[in-house]
């Protein structure tokens, strides 16, 4: 939230890790518009802006004639931006319900404003307790290995403090364990076609001091058969209530790789990442499917200037898939705020009963 008390900040995610810009938002559209072109993007920080999105969109049905049908038609606008990610439905539901109780504009508008601060904090703190909840993992395999050596983690696409308010999913663990003291050594995808891996991930770990090497997408398998990976963690942009996890594109290959070669395969995520309606991920998770221009060229810097390369010669058809979901099975545990868990209905209700009628 900007001091101006009614615009919202972000950080135009495109532009790292060559140039560090701050955009304003100020209307529904702008945020719609933020989320949709992945100015910002990652699970967390999407629910984050969507709420911040909610408290710009009660700003302006506090002008229209019906408050209410106002507000829901922008929350419909804004869930419609990103598909697959479950934290912005979740978001915009949160605000919807919260300022439905309100009486009047002025207190709705209000209210929407809390919420926004509500997510945003909650965020950060749960992902803080991922990371403790995760550090645990990294400590156990460190000890085994007899502390000297760095423990290898694979990690695919960005689930870091940039995806979230702070701390990341998948990268809480290891800033957590790295500030231990625990030697921690990351593998980092670079995650074609919009290489959040190579531009983002890497860039936060080399902003914390955290030893990492970046790889092409297709050499995870390579180092898993040659002992040079000890666990992969990864984040998730939806995850049922029965352990199926949609993740980046290329994750369901890691997982394969991991099972195939005896490695754990942890996923981590705060639990309004959980989607607690689908039973069959697979099946039922809807995949966003984004312009070829991602896949059909390829964007970097050079001598200073950002800079567009076309990759795919001629009219040649692309299709972009920007998410696969990995099947519970495949998966080792899910590390949430509450703790680690079995990818199960049955792992996932022991941790979140009151979401299976339990209490
Ligand atoms: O398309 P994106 O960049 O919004 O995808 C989200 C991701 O960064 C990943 O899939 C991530 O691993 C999970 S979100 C923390």
């Amino acid at each position: 939230m900007y001091p101006d008390g009614v615009s919202v900040g972000i950080i135009d995610q495109r532009k790292l890790p060559f140039a560090f810009e701050t955009v304003k938002l100020r209307t529904t559209d702008d945020a719609c518009h933020a989320i949709r072109e992945m100015l910002v993007r990652g699970a967390g920080c999407i629910g984050a802006v969507a709420a911040h999105g909610m408290f710009l969109a009660a700003q302006e049905a506090a002008e229209a004639e019906n408050f209410d049908a106002a507000f829901q038609q922008k929350g419909g606008q804004l869930c419609k931006t990103r598909p697959t990610a479950m934290n912005l439905a979740w978001a915009v539901e949160r605000s919807i319900a919260a300022v439905s109780a309100a009486s009047d504009a002025a207190g709705k508008v209000e209210r929407a404003r809390e919420v926004a601060i509500e997510v945003a904090d909650e965020d950060a703190e749960w992902c803080r307790k991922i990371g403790e909840h995760g550090r645990s993992l990294i400590e156990t395999i460190s000890r085994e290995k007899g502390e000297k050596e760095p423990v290898n983690i694979l990690t695919h696409c960005n689930a870091g403090w940039l995806a979230f308010v702070d701390y990341g999913s998948a990268t809480a663990p290891i800033y957590a364990a790295h500030d231990a003291g625990i030697p921690v050594h990351v593998w980092v995808d670079e995650t074609r076609p919009r290489n959040q891996g190579a531009r983002l991930t890497a860039w936060e770990l080399d902003q914390h001091g955290v030893p990492h090497t970046v790889i092409v997408d297709n050499v995870g398998g390579h180092l898993m058969q040659h002992g040079m990976v000890d666990m992969v963690i990864t984040g998730t942009d939806r995850t049922t209530h029965t352990g199926d996890v949609a993740n980046k594109i290329g994750t369901y290959l890691k997982a394969l790789a991991a099972r195939d070669n005896e490695i754990p395969f942890h996923v981590a995520l705060p639990s309004s990442t959980f989607d607690w309606e689908t039973e069959d991920g697979v099946k039922d998770i809807p995949i966003e499917q984004r312009d070829g221009i991602e896949v059909a060229w390829i964007g970097g810097e050079k001598d200073g200037e950002e800079v567009e390369v076309k990759l795919v010669s001629g009219d040649s058809p692309v299709e972009n898939y920007a998410f696969d979901v990995t099947p519970a099975r495949l998966v080792t545990s899910l590390i949430t705020e509450r703790g680690v868990c079995e990818a199960s209905a049955q792992g996932i209700s022991a941790l979140f009963p009151e979401k299976f009628g339990e209490s």
